[in-house]
This record gives structure tokens, sequence and C-alpha cells, in this order.
């Protein structure tokens, strides 16, 4: 018998670049797309309750589809109704799925969804794509496992792996680090485990998980301790169905809005974008350095403040961020380092370790794509510096092709910068953008964005 010759599989289409150059200002409005955090949730708990949620507004994005197919694969109903708009039917818990669930990119998903399925007796595998096979998932296992679960995984607590859930029991939690989506992981595994879950995080983390169970019926206690937080679910919940108005997701905002703070002339508003305490260090810190910035029509939407917010163009100054602001912000520091190239004088940013296990390790990539940019750059374990000396005449050199390694926002932050810079900027992998920000290119080309691909 003659064996078979097993050969790799032919690689996929070489991904194109884009590219990202310096033209007229920017102009217009816009509406963010959907909140990324608070769609997953939407999705999540609408599954985990009992009746009809409905949710407008929804981020569709590949890793909340993601999500969404998830909830499926564990017995919910979900449909789609139109643009953003999602029905889905739960059925008050979840059932055991019949393959392995594909978070793709999502970090978010993979751990609320763990989370959530180790309340049921039920064994579920899980994996994603290479950046999120790479990423830790002790951080959610451990306090998963202190309440009973059990799972096989690869090394360092890495995907794939089969988790093992049902009978568990209470747990206090004290989170070592600052991270929302441990906090979720044990709420929502908290509301099947016998009485229930506490989380005591010492910094306050987003909050959207407390606020989105009150709205599905839930008793949720929050404490303030210091910096941080108390949160007490009790046991033997349940919840029902409720109708999600998705926030425009200021994490997305702060491109376009960066954008308009660097390119000489422009103004550009975006509306409807989610101003919630614990998500806008971003808009703090770009106060700080000189940004003009308002914010008008500022309203309740489904239990969350949302606003309008314009950017004008702005000589910036550098400045340096404080570690406790790091959570209000941990997503946005690759597009403060864009504004802080395009300023002048140093921006510190202390207290950032976490940005090492986003996506990519965001604090290696956004060094080496500014240096390669011009930028003077200083990297540590767990800051960075970004030494801004731009006037309005002499802007970043740029001119270059930056290695993104499948980050979206790597990608997004090195665009925005080539929009202000003297010569293009192009990105390797663009396709990934559509993971939080499927519209990016059609919305900043609306604004007069002069970028291809
Ligand atoms: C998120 C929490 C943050 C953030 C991520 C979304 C969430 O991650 O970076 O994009 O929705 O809970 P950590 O909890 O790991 O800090």
């Amino acid at each position: 018998m003659t064996a078979a010759k097993v050969t790799a599989p032919a690689a996929g289409p070489a991904a194109v670049a884009m590219t990202a150059r310096r033209g007229g200002p920017l102009r217009g409005r816009l509406r963010a797309p959907g909140d990324k955090s608070i769609s997953h949730r939407a999705l999540i708990l609408g599954a985990l309750a009992r009746g009809v949620t409905e949710v407008e507004g929804l981020l569709e994005g590949d890793d909340v589809k993601r999500t969404a197919q998830a909830m499926a694969a564990f017995g919910a109903g979900v449909e789609r109704l139109g643009e953003g708009r999602w029905r889905i039917e739960g059925q008050g818990g979840f059932a055991e799925p019949a393959d392995v669930i594909d978070c793709g990119n999502a970090g978010t998903g993979v751990r609320l969804i763990m989370g959530a399925a180790a309340g049921f007796d039920l064994a579920a595998g899980f994996t994603g794509d290479a950046s999120l096979r790479g990423r830790p998932m002790n951080r959610v296992l451990r306090p998963l496992g202190e309440m009973g679960a059990t799972w096989i995984c690869r090394a360092g607590g890495r995907l794939p792996l089969t988790l093992k859930g049902g009978g568990l029991k209470r747990i206090a939690y004290v989170l070592p680090e600052p991270s929302a989506q441990v906090k979720s992981a044990v709420l929502l595994a908290g509301l099947h485990a016998e009485g229930g879950a506490e989380v005591i995080e010492p910094e306050a983390t987003r909050d959207h998980t407390e606020r989105m169970l009150r709205a599905f019926g839930a008793e949720v206690l929050v404490i303030e301790q210091g910096a941080g937080r108390r949160i007490v679910l009790p046991g033997g919940q349940a919840l029902v169905g409720a109708r999600v108005r998705v926030p425009g997701d200021p994490s997305s905002a702060a491109f376009p809005l960066v954008a308009a703070l660097i390119v000489p002339g422009s103004e550009v508003t975006v509306e409807g974008m989610l101003l919630n305490p614990l998500r806008i260090g971003l808009l703090e810190t770009l106060g700080d350095m000189g940004a003009d910035l308002s914010v008008a029509n500022v309203r309740e939407e489904g239990g969350e403040t949302v606003a309008d917010v314009t950017a004008r163009y702005s000589e910036l100054t550098g400045v340096e961020t404080p570690p406790e602001r790091a959570p209000s912000m941990i997503d946005e520091y690759p597009i403060l380092a864009v504004a802080a190239a395009c300023a002048s004088g140093p921006t510190v940013m202390r207290g950032i370790g976490e940005m090492r296990v986003k996506e990519s390790d965001r604090i290696a990539l956004m060094a080496a794509g500014l240096a390669a940019c011009g930028v003077g750059v200083e990297e540590g374990p767990d800051s960075l510096t970004v030494v801004g000396s731009v006037r309005a005449n002499h802007p970043v050199a740029g001119g270059a092709q930056v290695a993104t390694h499948g980050d979206h926002r790597i990608a997004m932050s090195h665009l925005i910068l080539g929009l202000a810079a003297n010569a293009p900027v192009a990105v390797d992998e663009p396709g990934m953008i559509a993971t939080s920000f499927p519209g990016f290119l059609p919305l900043m080309r609306s604004l007069g964005a002069e970028i291809e691909g």
C-alpha cells in the first residue's frame, strides 16, 4: 500500500494592502457603528434569557457575527430582521452545541461565552483565528475552575479548548488584572452557580454587563470601593428577554475624531456616541492635549448616556497619561499614539501592560509602525512614549508599509496617521478592520479621506 501524500493546503489570496495619503480637510457627520462590547452582551444575555430580545443598532462586524452564530449553536433562535436589527429567542439556558464554537478574532466573544456556558451541564469546544489562539484564556479559566468548571486546553491556557460546565458554586473573585472580560465571564457563570457570584475589581472597568443584567431583570449590587468596585450577583435569578438599543462605539468613533484633530482645517461630528464614564478616557486625554472637542445633544438611550461629539483640527501638546486611566481607554492607546505623533512634545502612556495581550502586542506594533513612519518612540514593559515633533507645516514623515499582524486597531490607527503624514502610509491586512468597524473605508471616504485599497 502506498501512503497518501499529505500536502499543505494552498495559501489563500495574498492580502491586498490599503494606503492612506494626505489630502484636503475632513468634514462631515457620521454615526459610529454599534458598540462592540454591548453588541456581544446583547446577544449572549438574549440567549441566556427566557423569551424574546430585540436588538437595534447591533454592530455587524465579524466578531459579533461569530457570537450570533455561537448563540444559535447553544440553542437560541437568532434572526436578523434588518440592518442592525436582530431578534433572539432565548431558551432560558444553553444546550450542548453539536460542533466546536469558532469565535474568530474575538477575545470578548470567547471569554464571555465560556463564562456563560460554564453554568450548564454540557461540554463545548472553543477555537478562534491565529491571533485568538495565541491569547491567554487562563485569566478566565482560573475563576471558572474555582467555581467548579473543568477543561482541557493547549499549553498556557490557549485555544482550542473544551470546557465542561455545570454544578458551579459561588465565588468571591478579586480580579488580578483590570479586565471587564474576566469580570463578565465570572458574573455570567454566576447566573447559574449556587449562591451567585461576587467580583471585586481594584480598578473599575467597563460596566456594560452589570447594566445589561439589570435591564434583563436581574438584581446586581454595585458597591464603590475607592477606585474600584464590588459587584454582587445574588444566586437563583432568571433573565427575561429585553429590548436593547446599542449606542455608537467610542472605540470606533476615536478614529474619525482623531483624524479630524490631526488633519488641518477638519471638522467631524460623530452622532450617538456612547459616553459611559468608564469608556471616555481618550476624550479626557485628548482634552488634556488641547484638542478642540465639543459634546452636544447629551441623552439617555437604553440605560447608557450618548451624545454627538465634534472634533476640530487642533495643535496638540504631548501629555502623560496616568495608569489609573488605562481601563477607560485600553483599546484607544493605538489611536492616541497617532495623535501623540502629531503633537508637539512627548506623550508618556503608563500602566498599559494589558495592551500586550490584545489582538496583537499593541505596544510593540505601535512602536514599530510609528518608528517606520519617522516618529520617535520608546517602548517599556508597560509603557509607551511617543515623541511628537510636529508643527502644522512639518508633519510626520510617513512613507512606510506597516505590519499589522491581523490587528484591526493597528491597521486603522496607521491609516489615520497616513491622512496627516508627508508621504502615504500603507497597512498589510486591511481585511481585519471588518472585525470591529465594517464601514470604516466608506465612512472615512465620505469625510474626504484619501484611502485606497
Ligand atoms: C472588552 C474589554 C476589554 C477590551 C475589549 C472589550 C469587553 O478587554 O479591550 O476590546 O467588552 O469587556 P479586557 O477585559 O481584556 O481588558
